[in-house]
């Protein structure tokens, strides 16, 4: 699978994650600003139970994006120390213009302006896009706070790393793993290969197999019937007390057997070896939860945390982050059910209506049918869907509020590693049209004026044919 790039603990970032502790031991308390999605949730999360257990009073708070209008707020609170997690870096030049002490954990690209308290993967070349996330730069944080005690908190790191995507080929890369392997260590994570598909510890093995659309096997996907036809068509009898188990129920044998049967039959489709390998991956396990709960699987429990954070219930998902078993996980799952439903109206609009194909880019404005806060992750689920080519980047448009659209731009590996970043694309072409926006190289976001749509999506093209040219 991928190279691991980066040897970590890095010192460097090490000796930043102690300067930003020193600033936070100094405070008196703390308010805590936080990204609104599952990695910005996990990072809270890590950074908010390592404050504790340094016994640093603060408070959390989670905004959508950090904007001035933002930074003003949180510089108008009482608090002389503002701890960024998976934001901040990237406004900094705005940040300085105030007198609180800003110290930052983020992974997202810099801004011109640099601080004294301030950890970022990508000011020690450590890819923040794909090696390490906001949770983990908050990590590397909790362990300078609070020593190898704070190991436990590399489950909910790792979580919000999947939740960011940063798995390639299937598996955490970089420094990711080191995160991970000491997860593995303080014995609150397990790590292991095998078939990668959504679902392992909440869905019964036929919807598990027919939902997992992102490697198509003919009778299988999205056909339910085809996969329970499939599963007992296999030399073991799964199927207990009329039921049928989740993957995590199974015996390592049983995994084994499903696994193998379940490539054969795709390689006798047709299928090719690249997709075939595509269904094999690494599950990350968090061994404490409670089996068949969201919370166990790294996969299921970030899109657990978007489901609350995109709805503006980020408390819910940041209870749960600090260990809520009860109430906060209840309201979390109604939560789930109502997101599901979101996304997959929200691909089936972008299918029925289509994408517009321009040269260098496609793209679909949804308005007001798909939510602005979840438009990003329709987005790219839409590019395995028919009619969304996968050789260029998309662009998705919904409305934000009465004068401004949120655009999300994603692309792939590929066009990455061909110069896309489009970072760089969103940035540039929004400020280009009187808006702003940032990310990653894969995957970045912007706001916009309604009226410059078009002026827009020209710009990004413009942009986009000169990273890839
Ligand atoms: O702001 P933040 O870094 O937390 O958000 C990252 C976003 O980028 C996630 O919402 C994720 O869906 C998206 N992403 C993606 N594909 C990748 C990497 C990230 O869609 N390969
Ligand atoms: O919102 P969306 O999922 O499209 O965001 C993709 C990435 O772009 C995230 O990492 C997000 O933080 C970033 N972004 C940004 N500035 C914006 C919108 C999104 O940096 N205005
Ligand atoms: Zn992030």
């Amino acid at each position: 699978m991928s190279e691991t790039t980066a040897s970590f603990p890095v010192p460097e970032l090490e000796a930043r994650a102690r300067r930003c502790a020193d600033a936070l031991r100094d405070a008196d308390a703390v308010l805590l600003a936080s990204h609104i999605d599952a990695d910005g949730l996990t990072s809270a999360g890590v950074a908010s139970q390592a404050l504790s257990r340094a016994g640093i009073d603060h408070e959390t708070r989670f905004e959508n994006q950090l904007g001035p209008e933002e930074i003003a707020d949180i510089a108008a609170t009482e608090y002389d120390t503002v701890l960024f997690t998976d934001f901040g870096s990237g406004q900094l030049d705005e940040i300085v213009e105030y007198d609180f002490t800003p110290v930052v954990a983020d992974h997202h690209q810099l801004a011109d302006v640099d601080i004294e308290h301030h950890l970022n993967p990508l000011l020690e070349g450590v890819d923040g896009g794909s090696e390490l996330s906001g949770a983990g730069a908050a990590y590397v944080l909790a362990r300078a706070l609070g020593g190898p005690e704070n190991r436990d908190l590399a489950a909910l790191a790792v979580v919000g790393a999947v939740g960011d995507m940063q798995t390639e080929g299937g598996e955490l890369v970089g420094a990711n793993t080191v995160v991970a392997k000491e997860g593995v260590e303080a014995g609150v994570l397990d790590t292991a290969r095998g078939l990668a598909v959504y679902g392992v510890q909440t869905r019964p093995l036929p919807k598990l197999l027919a939902y997992a659309s992102d490697v198509h096997i003919p009778g299988i996907t999205n056909d339910r019937q085809g996969a329970v036809r499939f599963l007992a068509g296999l030399d073991i009898d799964l199927k207990q007390g009329g039921e049928w188990p989740t993957w995590a129920e199974l015996t390592v044998e049983e995994k084994q057997t499903v696994a193998s049967a379940l490539i054969r039959r795709a390689i006798r489709n047709g299928v090719s070896t690249d997709d075939v390998e595509d269904l094999v991956g690494t599950t990350y396990t968090l061994t404490e939860e409670e089996l068949g709960t969201e919370v166990r699987d790294a996969s299921e429990f970030s899109t657990l945390l978007n489901a609350t954070a995109r709805y503006e219930r980020a408390d819910v998902g940041l209870a749960v982050c600090l260990g809520d078993r009860d109430g906060a996980l209840a309201e979390a799952r109604d939560l789930l059910a109502e997101h599901r439903r979101n996304l997959s109206a929200g691909v089936r609009w972008v299918e029925e209506h289509g994408v517009t194909q321009e040269e260098h880019v496609q793209w679909f404005d949804a308005g007001d049918e798909i939510r602005d806060t979840i438009v990003g992750i329709v987005a790219g689920m839409a590019m395995s869907a028919d009619g969304v080519r996968y050789d260029k980047p998309i662009v998705a448009l919904a409305r934000k509020n009465e004068t401004e659209l949120k655009a999300s731009a994603r692309g792939t590996g590929r066009l990455v590693d061909d110069g896309l970043d489009l970072s760089v694309v969103m940035g540039e072409a929004a400020r280009a049209v009187g808006g702003d926006g940032g990310g990653h190289t894969v995957a970045a976001g912007a706001t916009i004026p309604d009226d410059a749509v078009e002026a827009f999506v020209t710009e990004v093209g413009r942009l986009v044919a000169a990273q890839l040219a």
